[in-house]
């Protein structure tokens, strides 16, 4: 069986009756939630390899879980409108079990990007199958309206951490998200205008303190890089890659955080010792392929399939090259470990695999 083959497989196995995406299914921290980020790679993924059905399921699945949560948001905004502070504590969480509740755990609780990007893949998905996925509209017009209320915030980032920042990858998320929903057409008149100012007000933003040395940062205010930063280019086009800030952003993760084919998260990450992620191989392959630089795009594609297990499944990191090794153990202590198979892994083979046109 080819790794496309298996990823397809592995995504179809785990995916809920409900249409939610496990993360992880087996490890321990993420057994029984479902997260928008992974979720819409994911899709996206599979989307691109013909499981229309699979992928349809988990946007409907997201759609409701946001249309439930209309009344919630229309109040945090209400609240926010009359000038009251809304603590991250109240905000919608990051992951959702699989039946769509919010679950008991305790978590990283207040991230803006999985809403975003679960907007884009919904777009992206229609687009490409040329047809709406039917009964959408609800989530999506809550979805944006969190967004125009709520982008300005600083919250956690990709990897849940920082929530006192203003992260350049959530940005972009939200950036890309809101034109997405804007190109749906299910908003109204005054829904596409607040959508309209906040997608001019990231990029302002953005522009004006996320760029230094020509390219940009982790979050507003520092001059680190951050490999979720690869996003803001391909896919989400807040700098496309024939922009020059575009272009040194892809070239400047790739010269601090890219080894032998791996991609680690950023500089100074300790979480399992800090190595190289999989799907990170996966975002800068497809910045290669869409730029061109088909060769390039191969070897992380080749790189990313090396890491399989024998049996086929891709972890969440791998464990050979550590940027803080000295932190590794720990967190097999408290979490066992690392997360394997990832499905998020899976659908970011499944979308480098597809631009370089490998089938299944
Ligand atoms: C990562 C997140 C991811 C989650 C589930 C976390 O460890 O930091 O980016 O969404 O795992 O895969």
């Amino acid at each position: 069986m080819t790794l496309v083959s298996h990823s397809l497989d592995v995504i179809k196995r785990f995916q809920s009756h409900t249409g939610a995406y496990p993360a992880s299914p087996t490890f321990s921290a993420y057994r029984g939630y479902s997260w928008l980020r992974d979720g819409a790679f994911i899709a996206e993924g599979v989307s691109r390899h013909g499981d229309v059905a699979g992928a349809d399921a988990f946007h409907a699945w997201s759609a409701g879980v946001l249309g439930d949560r209309a009344g919630q948001v229309d109040a945090l905004v209400a609240r926010a409108a009359r000038g009251e502070r809304v603590s991250p504590a109240e905000m919608l969480p990051t992951r959702f079990t699989l039946d769509g509740v919010d679950g008991d755990d305790e978590w990283w609780d207040f991230q803006l990007d999985g809403y975003g990007a679960w907007l884009w893949a919904l777009r992206e998905h229609s687009l490409r199958h040329g047809r709406a996925v039917p009964g959408v509209e609800k989530g999506v017009r809550t979805a944006v309206s969190y967004l125009t209320a709520f982008w300005q915030l600083p919250c956690y980032d990709w990897w849940e951490e920082h929530v006192e920042q203003r992260h350049v990858a959530t940005l972009g998320s939200v950036h890309a998200g809101l034109r997405a929903a804007l190109a749906l057409g299910v908003l109204s008149g005054p829904e596409a205008e607040a959508a309209a100012e906040a997608v001019a007000g990231i990029a302002a933003l953005v522009a004006a303190e996320g760029v230094v040395a020509g390219r940009l940062t982790k979050w507003l205010g520092t001059d680190a890089v951050d490999a979720s930063l690869l996003a803001c280019v391909e896919p989400f086009g807040l700098y496309p890659a024939d922009h020059p800030v575009g272009a040194a952003t892809v070239a400047e993760v790739e010269r601090q955080l890219a080894r032998d084919g791996g991609v680690f998260r950023y500089l100074a990450d300790t979480f399992y010792g800090g190595g190289r992620w999989v799907l990170l191989a996966g975002f800068l392959g497809w910045n290669h392929a869409r730029a061109g630089r088909t060769a390039e795009a191969t070897r992380y594609l080749d790189w990313m399939a090396a890491q399989a297990t024998p049996g086929g499944d891709l972890p969440e990191q791998v464990s050979d090259v550590l940027l803080a090794p000295e932190r590794h153990d720990e967190w097999v202590a408290r979490w066992g470990t690392v997360a394997t198979p990832l499905l998020w892994s899976h659908g970011m083979y499944l979308i480098l695999a597809d631009e370089l046109g490998v089938r299944a």
